[in-house]
């Protein structure tokens, strides 16, 4: 197999990430303790992890971070937009997620970033209300000043390359429509102020046109659109989403595939959550929370296959709950009741609780997103990136298919497709049994 040709990861690249709250600040701030040795990048798969190459007795294990050429911590910046005029300092100190010592000890550099004025409507996020906002008078004139924006951080920072997280709130649930659907269609509806098109979206169009590639954090559609994703074909940019794999859905898709591996069946899974910081705010919004919950119950519908194991999962009742809940902050807690039934339909029950930290999940998750974007963009991969499916909840993948939830698989994909690049041969698991 031959290598893919990999531009190397020199000079600076910039994370610019719409959206500076308690996800963005955690992941900026968690970066800088780490390169001043403080931490370690636990939970960050380019920083920590491992990738086996060859047989196994060839005893070739190399960290990915020394496998395929990423960009290093030292050579990141950071920049962003929020409605909020808050530096990276304050906005951490609001989120509450980090403790102050820790934010303190690089308040100097948290405070030195901040936000852009952000492309903001009420109408789609309707639990917030900021003053940094842009003016313009439609959407294609506020995309052609994210533009600018980006052209001048660029400058600024010297930045060799860029890439996008969407780290903003959860938009209102919005289905893709005809203004969606050619490249020509969305830029007429920006110009026409189309209720049909949301700020993420005037974000993903404004980074895609400068060659940033765009990865979505929430659940919106944002980059998840026909016209988006002929933008992202022909400037040859790579594009991922949607709503990073955290919480309650890590642990769906890392229990639901071993009850299909046994062939147990389920005929219940009743999720709650109680959480109390800004994102639990806007999803109290029953609109923003559509947005969750559609990004939240596909999950369990792709493992488990119903339409082939009718009798084990046809009749499955799932339930997704959000409660905001102010004095639990960022720590989230998840309940899963799960009722499953085994040999002869004799039920049994499992109860998960998962006392876990939203922004502590999802921050090296927002490092790996920006590293392996970036590579495949210098890898000349363009459009969706499915190998990127483990971070997600809810995948975006290649027309026709469908999405791949199963962590494992997910992981599997993700290493294979990093073998593939680099010119490795797969692993397939296949073992050392003689055939005749
Ligand atoms: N933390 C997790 O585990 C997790 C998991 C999956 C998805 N997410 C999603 O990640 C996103 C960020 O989560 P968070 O906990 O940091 O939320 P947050 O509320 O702390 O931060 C979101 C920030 O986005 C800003 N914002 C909203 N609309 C904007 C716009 N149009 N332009 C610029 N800024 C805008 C808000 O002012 C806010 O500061 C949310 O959509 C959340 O649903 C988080």
């Amino acid at each position: 197999m031959s290598a893919s040709q990999i531009q190397p990861a020199k000079g600076k690249l910039g994370v610019l990430l719409p959206g500076m709250g308690a996800v963005a600040t955690t992941f900026v701030a968690g970066v800088e303790a780490i390169r001043r040795g403080k931490a370690d990048p636990i939970g960050s798969v380019t920083q920590m992890g491992t990738i086996r190459l060859g047989k196994r007795t060839d005893n070739r294990v190399p960290k990915i971070n020394d496998f395929v050429s990423l960009a290093q911590l030292d050579d990141l910046v950071f920049g962003g937009w929020d409605i909020f005029e808050d530096d990276m300092y304050t906005a951490a100190m609001n989120a509450g997620v980090l403790e102050k010592d820790l934010l303190n000890e690089h308040k100097d550099f948290l405070q030195s970033i901040k936000p852009m004025p952000a492309v903001f409507d009420k109408h789609y996020v309707k639990k917030l209300d900021g003053t940094n906002v842009k003016g313009g008078a439609n959407w294609y004139e506020k995309a052609e000043a994210l533009m600018e924006d980006i052209k001048q951080f660029k400058e600024k920072n010297g930045c060799d390359r860029l890439v996008a997280v969407w780290c903003g709130s959860t938009e209102i649930f919005l289905e893709p429509g005809e203004e969606h659907l050619t490249l020509r269609g969305f830029e007429e509806a920006m110009k026409a102020n189309s209720p049909k098109i949301s700020p993420s979206m005037v974000y993903a169009y404004a980074c895609l046109m400068s060659d940033v590639p765009f990865a979505n954090g929430a659940p919106n559609l944002t980059v998840d659109l026909p016209a988006i994703h002929e933008l992202a074909r022909e400037r040859r940019i790579p594009i991922a989403g949607k709503d990073f794999k955290t919480g309650q859905t890590f642990m769906k898709t890392v229990l639901a595939p071993a009850f299909k591996a046994r062939l147990l069946g389920v005929s219940g899974w009743y999720s709650t959550n109680i959480l109390g910081n800004r994102d639990g705010e806007v999803l109290d919004d029953p609109e923003s929370f559509k947005t969750k919950e559609e990004s939240k119950l596909g999950a369990l519908e792709h493992i488990l296959q119903p339409e082939l194991y009718p009798s084990l999962y046809d009749n499955m009742y799932h339930k997704v709950r959000i409660n905001y809940y102010p004095p639990r902050g960022d720590n989230k807690e998840g309940w899963d009741n799960i009722d499953i039934f085994g040999w002869l339909g004799y039920p049994m029950q499992i109860k998960v609780d998962f006392l876990c930290r939203d922004s502590i999940l999802a921050a090296p998750i927002v490092l790996d997103l920006a590293l392996f974007m970036d590579l495949a963009k210098r890898s000349g991969m363009r459009d969706t990136q499915e190998w990127l499916s483990f971070y997600f909840k809810a995948p975006m993948t290649a027309e026709g298919l469908y999405p791949e939830h199963d962590l494992f698989i997910q992981l599997m994909k993700l290493k294979n497709t990093l073998r593939h690049l680099k010119g490795e041969e797969l692993i397939t698991h296949l073992g050392n049994e003689y055939y005749d």
